[in-house]
C-alpha cells in the first residue's frame, strides 16, 4: 500500500506554522519567515513510512476562505497548531479550527487531526491539562504533541505522527471513549486468530505465535520476547493465557495494548498482511488479485494448492476420521463471510454418509477451481493463502493450462481436470448418470432434496495417471437456444435404449455442434436393465454412429448396483485425454489398442530414464 500523504497545518496567525516547516527542512530555527512556506515534498525513501509526503502552509494573510477550504478538501491530515504560551490560541482549537475541518459532517469519513503545541521554549509546564477535553471531544483528533520550531523539539517527530495518522489511522481500530477495540477490528483479528490457530486448540501455542509473527513481520519472535509477551497479558487479563498458550482474549488484549501505547502500526501490519483496508475489510487487491486466463485455457489447483487446501482440511478434521463432519464443515466455513459451498456439494462431489471425505472435499476445490477462478481466488484469500504460505498471492496456487488448441494439434493433453457434458433429451437419465458417476445407484436416498445438481465431479484413472472429469448435464432446452455453448472435451450424448425415439435428439444435437469440431463424442444407451426398444423407422443408433464413424453406443444402466457400471466414466476421460485418437474413423477397440500402447511407451520412457539415470550415477 503506497500512497502520497498530504499533510495541512492550519492555526491561528503567528503560532508557528511556517517556522515549524522551515524548521524541518532546514534543521535550523529560521530567523525571518515568510507568511506562507511553499508546499514541500519529501520524497518516499527519506520518509520513516517511505511513502512520499506533502506539507502544505497556511497563511490567512496570503489565502481566501475558499482556498482554505480546497486545501483541506485536499489534506489527509490537519495538524492544528497553537501555541503553548498563548491560551487562546488552544480555545480556538475548538471553537474555530475543528469545525472548519470535520463540520460538515455529510463530508463522509473524518480528517484525522494532530494537535501541535508549537513554542514549548516558551512554557515550563505543558498545555496537556487544556488539550485533554478537546481530544476527548473529537474523537478524530489522533495525538497530540508538544514541540518548537526554535529549539527543534520534536520537530520529525510531528510529521511522523501526522504520516503516520494517514497510514495507519486510529479511529477504525479503536474506540477511544469506550477505551476498546471497535466491533469490526475484533471481527477481523478474531479471522486472523482462527486462521492462525492451526490445531484449532482455540489458543496460540509458541509455535504457532511464532509462525503467525514470521508470516506478518518477517521474522519470529526471541524467545524471551515470547515469555514477556505472555507475562503482561496472564498479568492483564484472566484467561488471556491457557496451558502457556495465547487465547483469544489474550490476542485481543495485546492488540488493543499495542493502540494504546500509540503502537496502532503494529496492529495495522497483522491486518494488512491478511489483506485487510482502510475500512477493515478484505481489500479486492486481495481477495482478486490478477490472474491471465487466455480463451481456449483452463485453470486447476497446482501441487502447492492441493498442499493447502488439504492442510485446512486436516486441520479441521478434528476426529481425524478422513471427512468432514457438518459440524466440522461449519467450523471450515467459519472464517468465510458466508459458506462458499451451497446446499448442491453432496449432488456434486461423492460423499460418504452425510460426511464430506477429502476425497470430494478436494473434487469440489477442483470443481470451483475450474468452473470459477474467481471465486477460487477468493476463498483461497478468505482461508488467509499468501499471508500463510508466505506468497504475494493466491494466484500462486492455480496453474493456467495451455490452450485448447495446442493440445489438440499435439493430440494430447496435459490437462489434469476434462470436461464433459451429458447431452440428452427430457427424462433420458443424464441426472442418474451424474450421481451414478457419484457411485450412486438410483433409486439412492438423495442427500440433499434440492433441484438436481448441473455438475458431477469424480476422479477416474487414464493410462495409470489420476484425472478429475467433470459431468455437466445440458438440458435439453439449452442446445436448442440461439448460441449454446457446447464447447468441452468430450461430449455424452444419451439417449433412452428402452425408448430409441430418445436418440432423434441426440443425432440432431451431434449434427448441429460436434459433428464438424473437434471434439470426442460418445453416444450412451442408458436404462440397459429395461428391454430394448423398437427402433422407429430411419437409421437406428448402432447404424447412424456406424455411418458416422463414432464408437458404437455404450449400454449403460445404474439400477443396480451389479449393473452400475463404471467403465462409461473412464472411456469417456480417455477419449477426453487423447481427443485425437477417440475421433472419428477410429473404432472403438483401435482406440483402446492405441491407449495400451500409450501406457507401453510411457512405461518404456520411464525404464529407459531410469537406466540412463543410474549409468550417470554409475561414472560419478
Ligand atoms: P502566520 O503565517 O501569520 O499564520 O503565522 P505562522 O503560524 O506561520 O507563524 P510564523 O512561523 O510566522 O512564526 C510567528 C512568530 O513566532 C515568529 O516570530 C517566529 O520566529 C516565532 N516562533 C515560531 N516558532 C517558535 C518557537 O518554537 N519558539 C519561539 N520562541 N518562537 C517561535
Ligand atoms: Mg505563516
Amino acid at each position: 500500500m503506497k500512497r502520497d500523504v498530504r499533510i495541512l497545518l492550519l492555526g491561528e496567525a503567528q503560532v508557528g506554522k511556517t517556522s515549524l516547516i522551515l524548521s524541518l527542512v532546514g534543521e535550523e530555527f529560521p530567523a525571518e519567515v515568510p507568511p506562507r512556506a511553499e508546499e514541500i515534498t519529501i520524497p518516499a525513501d527519506v520518509t520513516p513510512e517511505k511513502v512520499p509526503t506533502h506539507i502544505v502552509d497556511y497563511s490567512e494573510a496570503e489565502q481566501t476562505a475558499e482556498e482554505l477550504q480546497e486545501e483541506i478538501d485536499k489534506a489527509n491530515v490537519v495538524c492544528v497548531v497553537y501555541d503553548v504560551s498563548e491560551e487562546a490560541t488552544i480555545e480556538k482549537i475548538r471553537t474555530k479550527w475543528i469545525p472548519l475541518v470535520n463540520g460538515g459532517t455529510e463530508r463522509g469519513p473524518r480528517v484525522p487531526i494532530i494537535l501541535v503545541g508549537n513554542k514549548s521554549d516558551l512554557r515550563a509546564g505543558s498545555s496537556m491539562e487544556a488539550v485533554l477535553p478537546i481530544m476527548s471531544q473529537f474523537p478524530e483528533i489522533e495525538t497530540c504533541v508538544e514541540c518548537s520550531a526554535k529549539n527543534l523539539r520534536n520537530i520529525s517527530e510531528l510529521f511522523y505522527y501526522a504520516q503516520k495518522a494517514v497510514l495507519h489511522p486510529t479511529a477504525p481500530l479503536y474506540d477511544p471513549e469506550a477505551k476498546q477495540l471497535r466491533p469490526a477490528c475484533v471481527q477481523a483479528l478474531t479471522r486472523i486468530f482462527r486462521l492462525s490457530d492451526q490445531d484449532l486448540d482455540q489458543a496460540l501455542s509458541d509455535e504457532e505465535l511464532n509462525a503467525f509473527q514470521k508470516s506478518c513481520f518477517g521474522h519470529p519472535l526471541a524467545p524471551q520476547a515470547l515469555e514477556d509477551v505472555k507475562t503482561v497479558v496472564c498479568k492483564n487479563v484472566a484467561g488471556g493465557v491457557r496451558e502457556d498458550r495465547l487465547t483469544l482474549d489474550g490476542f485481543l488484549f495485546l492488540n488493543t495494548l499495542f493502540i494504546q501505547r500509540g503502537r496502532h502500526e503494529t496492529t495495522w501490519t497483522i491486518l494488512r498482511r491478511f489483506g485487510y483496508g482502510d475500512t477493515l475489510e478484505l481489500t479486492l487487491d486481495y481477495l482478486a488479485p490478477p490472474l491471465h486466463v487466455p480463451p481456449g485455457c483452463s485453470t486447476e489447483l497446482n501441487h502447492f494448492g492441493y498442499q493447502f487446501v488439504q492442510r485446512v482440511f486436516e486441520k479441521h478434521d478434528q476426529d481425524h476420521d478422513g471427512s468432514l463432519s457438518p459440524v466440522e464443515l461449519d467450523s471450515f466455513f467459519s472464517v468465510f463471510p458466508a459458506a462458499p459451498w451451497g446446499s448442491q456439494l453432496p449432488l456434486e462431489v461423492p460423499t460418504e454418509a452425510g460426511r464430506l471425505p477429502l476425497h470430494g472435499y478436494l473434487c469440489q476445490w477442483t470443481l470451483v477451481t475450474y468452473l470459477d477462478v474467481r471465486r477460487c481466488l477468493e476463498h483461497l484469500g478468505y482461508l488467509g493463502y499468501p499471508t500463510l504460505c508466505e506468497r504475494d498471492s493466491q494466484a500462486h496456487a492455480i496453474t493456467v493450462t495451455r490452450e485448447k488448441r495446442l493440445d489438440q494439434e499435439k493430440g494430447q493433453t496435459q490437462r489434469n481436470v476434462l470436461l464433459c457434458k451429458v447431452v440428452g433429451a427430457r427424462g433420458v437419465g443424464k441426472s442418474a448418470f451424474l450421481q451414478a458417476f457419484l457411485g450412486r445407484r438410483l433409486g439412492d436416498r438423495r442427500e440433499s432434496p434440492e433441484e438436481p445438481a448441473v455438475y458431477a465431479i469424480n476422479t477416474v484413472q487414464v493410462n495409470g495417471q489420476e484425472k478429475y472429469l467433470i459431468l455437466c448435464e445440458v438440458s435439453a432446452d439449452s442446445l436448442l437456444a440461439a448460441a449454446p455453448d457446447a464447447a468441452c472435451d468430450v461430449a455424452c450424448l444419451m439417449f433412452d435404449g428402452s425408448d430409441p425415439g430418445s436418440f432423434a435428439f441426440c443425432a440432431s444435437v451431434y449434427k448441429r455442434h460436434y459433428m464438424d469440431g473437434q471434439t470426442p463424442c460418445l453416444f450412451v444407451s442408458s436404462k440397459a436393465d429395461l428391454p430394448e426398444g423398437i427402433s422407429p423407422p430411419g437409421l437406428s443408433p448402432a447404424e447412424f454412429c456406424r455411418r458416422h464413424r463414432l464408437p458404437a453406443p455404450a449400454p449403460f444402466s445404474c439400477a443396480s448396483p451389479a449393473k452400475l457400471s463404471t467403465a462409461v466414466f473412464t472411456r469417456l476421460a480417455a477419449m477426453a485425454t487423447f481427443p485425437h485418437l477417440a475421433h472419428g474413423e477410429l473404432h472403438s477397440t483401435s482406440f483402446w489398442l492405441r491407449v495400451t500402447l500409450g501406457v507401453i511407451g510411457a512405461a518404456v520412457t520411464a525404464v529407459l530414464s531410469f537406466s540412463l539415470y543410474r549409468a550417470l550415477v554409475k561414472t560419478r
